[in-house]
């Protein structure tokens, strides 16, 4: 016997009942993105390589030691799409779509990552992305946006960090100043920075290790260099926000783990998760991203959330809310031997009622063995007799009482009787 196939290593399988979570979050997300006219763009899993080297950055840990590369059969060279905003923007590029314009995307993403709790090689990311207006009122937007999504997700414990990396001109001098501090005190980095902190200094205030924590907390703070303009800007989101009663904490370590981001940038915090995954979403400006894919200099700016993390950030607050209601209406038991299941299914199904059936001419004790399974609310039995009375039975599947639980009906009154006994 050969063996069989596993998913790859830092993938999952999400099946029945989990999978009724995915389908509500995700319904959540889309109805909350409609609310804030958002409309929805698909774009390719790949894409040529160099959209998301130039996008997030050559030099970016993802860029370096986790994009999945591959060259096709034609020998171009692609990439599965680490994160969504690289993507949409190219797309943006690409079309012009009137501006504002407001996107939302739901993806898998693709990470060679170490695989632990929280973290995998595809994981899935619910976003947003607003291209075209630097006004910090979309700044406001987008966060209120993703906390209030949070909030109808039943999490309660969540914190928001808000920092700002200025435009590039701030960037650049914050960079240099930090630069010469980490020169100074480069001997007391951890072992990976004191080969790299030069390349790219920003990567080590995102460093968890204590050596670096030390030097990077007396070093240079970002929000110290922002210009008057960038200054003005952060303040009114953060007003912004103050005025929604959205509590922001401001972390000035938060810079982000991609090249493409300027001015704010923000961070969801589950505070019910182990610090290795309780980012359960984050974000930013990235007002040069447009101009570096190729198109005119637009500002932009948008989040991604991780739906294994919001999951699990539900899971650990005890979050039990089915989000969507995933339980059908009616189980057809059909003993006939003639099929009428398929012609009752389909004239429920055509008025909106969701229901299952069995297949394969199973016995009646197999087939409400599956109704009873299926968590339909009711069953209804057609067997000889039933066909021959032109009748149909109908059975309470959560009732106790055997007498009031069964009623038979005329297969005309199906409906009726049907509407009455489920208040529909
Ligand atoms: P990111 O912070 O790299 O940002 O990812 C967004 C979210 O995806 C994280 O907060 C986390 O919840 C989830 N996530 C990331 N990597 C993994 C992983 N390996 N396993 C499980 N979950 C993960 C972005 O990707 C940006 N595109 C967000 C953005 C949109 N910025 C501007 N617009």
């Amino acid at each position: 016997m050969t063996s069989s196939f596993q998913a790859p290593i830092g993938t999952h399988d999400v099946l029945a009942p989990q999978s009724a979570l995915w389908e509500g979050l995700i319904a959540t997300f889309a109805q909350f993105a409609f609310r804030y006219g958002f409309t929805l763009a698909l774009t390719p899993m790949f894409e040529e390589i160099g959209v998301f080297n130039r996008g997030i950055g050559e030099n970016s840990h993802v860029a370096t030691k986790e994009m999945y590369v591959f060259q096709d059969r034609g020998e171009r060279t692609y990439a599965l799409r680490p994160e969504g905003t690289a993507s949409v923007v190219r797309a943006f590029v690409q079309h012009q779509p009137t501006i504002p314009y407001k996107a939302w995307y739901v993806t898998p993403a693709f990470r060679y990552e170490r695989p632990q709790a929280g973290r995998y090689r595809q994981h899935h990311q619910l976003g947003v992305e607003v291209l075209g207006t630097d006004d910090p009122a979309v700044d406001v937007e987008v966060i209120a946006l993703a906390w209030r999504f949070y909030q109808a997700l039943g999490l309660t414990q969540v914190r928001l960090l808000i920092n700002s990396m200025g435009h590039d001109e701030c960037r650049r001098r914050y960079v240099d100043v930090l630069r010469g501090h980490l020169e100074e005190y480069r001997e007391q980095l951890c072992d990976e920075h004191q080969m790299t902190w030069a390349q790219n200094p920003l990567r080590v205030l995102d460093c968890k290790k204590d050596a670096c924590l030390a030097v990077t907390n007396d070093g240079p703070s970002l929000p110290d260099f922002l210009c008057a303009d960038c200054a003005t800007h952060f303040d009114a989101v953060r007003r912004g926000l103050i005025d929604l009663g959205i509590d922001s904490t401001l972390d000035p370590r938060l810079v982000r783990g991609f090249d493409y981001y300027t001015r704010t940038t923000f961070e969801f915090v589950a505070e019910a998760l182990g610090a290795a995954q309780n980012a359960i979403g984050g974000g930013g400006r990235y007002d040069g991203l447009a101009e570096q894919l190729g198109g005119k200099r637009t500002s932009g700016i948008g989040f991604g959330s991780g739906i294994e993390r919001l999951l699990l950030a539900r899971e650990a607050e005890g979050v039990t809310s089915n989000l969507i209601n995933r339980t059908i209406d009616v189980f057809v038991v059909d003993t006939t031997g003639q099929d009428v299941a398929t012609s009752i299914a389909d004239d429920l199904r055509s008025q909106g009622y969701a229901v299952d059936r069995a297949f394969d001419g199973r016995s009646m004790k197999s087939q409400m063995k599956l109704a009873d399974r299926s968590g339909a609310r009711m069953a209804l039995l057609i067997g000889p007799q039933e066909l021959e009375a032109g009748q149909i039975t109908m059975r309470d599947l959560r009732s106790d009482d055997f007498e009031q639980a069964q009623q038979r009906v005329a297969r005309e009154e199906l409906l009726s009787a049907l509407r009455e006994r489920l208040n529909k």
